[in-house]
């Protein structure tokens, strides 16, 4: 279900035009509900262990299944920073394999834990957001890739499939932030790059506090991560303090106690997804962000890049003036670098779209 049909199980649309799931996807009754039924199973039975349990794995089969990954394949995380940081806590960058090439729409948090790498050898790369860029840049020294999949500054969809190419071709890892566009865009795990991360905070529907990282088919055992902790062992019942001996699967990156309200909020979040069908969000996704560029284009507004995805990036003179002026007609947006950020899901409509429009031109003189 897509617009009307679904709009009514999110309170926020009762007062607001909210295109603002590039920061937080809505609220929906069914997250709330999941919030409940966890403090609900708190208040009467205490802790749940073996229901939290079962609930993360669930989260783990939810996110394989929209990810085209099996279970095994991936990892449950608070953040995506904890995904990358673990991930790249089981790679060397010494010798000649030591560069990380990291694209110039990369999320703050890739970029610096890259450069935390420089503490250990490594040397950070950075290229124009395009394939031609990252193929000359990757080598043989190329230890790992990083591209987002849509940029959170200009809302491009970047060739995720070209650079993994180009970095196959190099015998280099190849690391996507999918965070952006996964949800409303479709992105197959094992096409897209050998390790894909994301969360539920965005066009996942759910809450802060809940990450995933697919890594591709037979990847694991090459990966011993040093970011640990005792959800990762082969056995968390084991109890010892003996040995290191990371899980057989991607639960060798899980770490600690699993972030369980935010499994809760995450599984409802990704159902709703999924009920939908990522293919559905996308096509209903893509007629509002062509409605909104033929009137963008009518009012004579210059974007940050051509969107490939659910989000579209709009110069403005003052952006955080023009969210301001937004807000107070309820209109909830956002901005980044001199951009008002609008971005688009599942339960948004052409009135939407069209409120956006009349705004910004009521607002034309913040509009560049
Ligand atoms: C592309 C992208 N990556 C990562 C993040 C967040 O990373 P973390 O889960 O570490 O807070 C965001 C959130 O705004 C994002 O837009």
């Amino acid at each position: 279900m897509v617009g009307e049909a679904i709009r009514g199980r999110f309170p926020v649309f009762r007062d607001k035009v909210y295109v603002n799931s590039c920061s937080q996807g809505a609220l929906s009754d069914a997250v709330r509900a999941a919030y409940e039924e966890y403090l609900d199973g708190w208040d009467e039975n205490g802790a749940e262990w073996e229901h939290w349990v079962e609930r993360s794995e669930a989260a783990r089969v939810a996110f394989a299944d929209l990810l085209g990954a099996a279970p095994d394949d991936v990892a449950i995380q608070t953040s995506v920073s904890a995904a990358v940081s673990g991930l790249i806590s089981a790679l060397q960058f010494r010798g000649e394999r030591n560069r990380i090439v990291i694209s110039e729409n990369e999320f703050p948090t890739i970029g610096q834990i890259a450069h935390a790498q420089e503490l250990r050898g490594a040397e950070v790369v950075h290229v124009d957001p395009v394939p031609e860029a990252y193929a000359a840049a990757i080598d043989e020294r190329t230890a790992l890739v990083c591209s987002t999949f849509v940029s959170y500054r200009t809302g491009a969809l970047h060739d995720v499939d070209s650079i993994y190419e180009i970095a196959q071709e190099h015998g280099a890892l190849m690391l996507v932030d999918g965070y952006q566009g996964i949800g409303a865009v479709p992105l197959d795990a094992g096409k897209a790059g050998d390790v894909v991360v994301g969360g539920t905070v965005k066009y996942l529907l759910a809450s802060a506090g809940l990450s995933f990282m697919a890594l591709r088919p037979g990847l694991v055992d090459e990966l011993v991560p040093v970011q640990t902790g005792w959800f990762a062992d082969e056995n968390v019942f084991d109890m010892q303090i003996e040995r290191y001996r990371p899980h057989r699967s991607a639960r060798r990156f899980d770490a600690g106690t699993p972030p369980v309200p935010n499994i809760y909020a995450g599984v409802a979040g990704v159902g709703l997804v999924s009920d939908t069908g990522v293919p559905a969000i996308q096509a209903h996704v893509r007629g509002l962000v062509e409605r909104l560029l033929a009137g963008l284009d009518d009012l004579g507004a210059t974007l940050a890049a051509p969107p490939g995805g659910p989000l579209v990036c709009i110069r403005s003179t003052d952006a955080p003036a023009l969210v301001t002026e937004l807000a107070g007609d309820d209109i909830v947006a956002s901005e980044r670098d001199s951009n008002l950020r609008v971005s688009v899901h599942l339960y948004n409509t052409e009135e939407d779209v069209d409120a956006v429009l009349a705004a910004l031109a009521r607002h034309r003189r913040l509009v560049a």
